[in-house]
């Protein structure tokens, strides 16, 4: 296989109520990349609108999620931030891949199925190809290696195979590739956090309970209100990760505590195991504040002054541009138009 210089890129839907899924599953792992990997972290606001959003509140929405990446300690200077509707490529290349894409595929996208519900006839076109543009986001950049949470596992797949028909249909077996298959990048003890009223359930920005989640933007007292109103059940912690088994609010928990502190399951738990969820539930309030109180200030901090976000997005835009332009360039040439 080719050697594809090493890239990050990964992607966050501008739709309101950033939560701590988003910031363990994805943004705290952006952070951590940046050191090793030239990394583009994007503003998704094409994806965003793929359900209705009101004009207003997604526009305030991308100085959010811009607001987050820098609060939470993405270098902007040295990495490239911006928000997905500035970079005409990543439209083009998407018209592309969903010609290379197959309904086939897209039928088994869980996701679609899952946020389309019972009313499938109703849901936008755009929400149906929404995984090809997300391919699109990564292809265009050539990138290598792409964090989420275990949620968009499936869409990264998708990804790989559509990167690898592309490569098949247009320079056949055995040229090497011109897009490399892109890995995904999941790790940590929180690459799934779970509702915190019911451990079956994702936390998710959507869901109608805000007690279900805590947000980026929650204060010390509402932080530490949800963690001790969070649903658990009676028995003390156990001494391992097995004994979390069959307990999924306390293996939420748990899962939490060991992606906010850095460290993994079975250190939490022989510190915390037999111990009740009235000692835990405080431990973990006063973690998930020492952790998430800073990032919400310094959000709020730079909330105030859009005009510096707004200096922040069209910078990365036109680095992103860069990298973009000749991709796609390269792959209309490829595809046989005329240029
Ligand atoms: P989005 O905006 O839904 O979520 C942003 C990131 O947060 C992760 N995440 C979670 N991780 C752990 N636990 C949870 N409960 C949880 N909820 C969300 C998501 O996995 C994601 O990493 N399709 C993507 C956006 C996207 C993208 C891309 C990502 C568009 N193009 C290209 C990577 C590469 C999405 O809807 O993320």
């Amino acid at each position: 296989m080719t050697d594809f210089h090493p890239r990050v890129f990964s992607g966050v839907q501008p739709t309101g109520n950033l939560h701590l899924g988003n910031y363990l599953g994805a943004i705290k792992n952006f952070v951590a990349l940046q050191d090793s990997h030239d990394c583009i972290y994007c503003v998704v606001d094409l994806h965003a609108i793929t359900v209705w959003q009101d004009p207003q509140e997604l526009k305030q929405n991308i100085y959010e999620v811009t607001a987050a990446f820098l609060a939470a300690g993405v270098d902007a200077t040295k990495h490239v931030v911006f928000n997905q509707s500035r970079v005409s490529a990543h439209a083009e290349l998407g018209w592309i891949l969903n010609c290379v894409s197959r309904i086939g595929w897209l039928n088994r996208m869980t996701q679609f199925k899952e946020k389309a519900g019972k009313n499938r006839e109703n849901a936008s076109v755009g929400l149906y190809v929404y995984p090809n543009l997300m391919a699109a986001d990564i292809l265009a950049y050539r990138a290598t290696h792409v964090p989420v949470g275990d949620d968009q596992k499936q869409h990264l797949e998708l990804a790989r195979d559509i990167a690898q028909k592309f490569n098949h249909d247009y320079l056949g077996e055995n040229a090497p590739p011109f897009f490399p298959l892109p890995e995904p990048v999941i790790t940590g003890a929180a690459t799934r956090v779970m509702s915190l009223r019911d451990g079956s359930r994702k936390m998710s920005k959507s869901e109608p309970s805000e007690m279900s989640r805590i947000t980026l933007t929650d204060d010390a007292d509402e932080i530490a209100k949800k963690i001790k109103k969070a649903k658990t059940d009676p028995d003390p912690l156990p001494g391992d990760k097995e004994g979390l088994q069959g307990r999924p609010e306390a293996s939420n928990l748990v899962g939490i505590f060991a992606a906010l502190s850095d460290r993994d399951v079975d250190a939490v738990l022989t510190e915390y195991g037999g111990k009740q969820f009235s000692e835990f539930k405080p431990a973990l309030a006063d973690l998930a504040v020492e952790v998430l109180a800073p990032i919400g200030a310094e959000m709020s901090r730079l909330l105030d002054a859009p005009e510096h976000l707004e200096a922040f997005l069209a910078d990365g835009a036109a680095r992103a541009d860069a990298i973009a332009s000749p991709v796609l360039s390269k792959v209309k040439e490829m595809v046989g138009f005329s240029t």
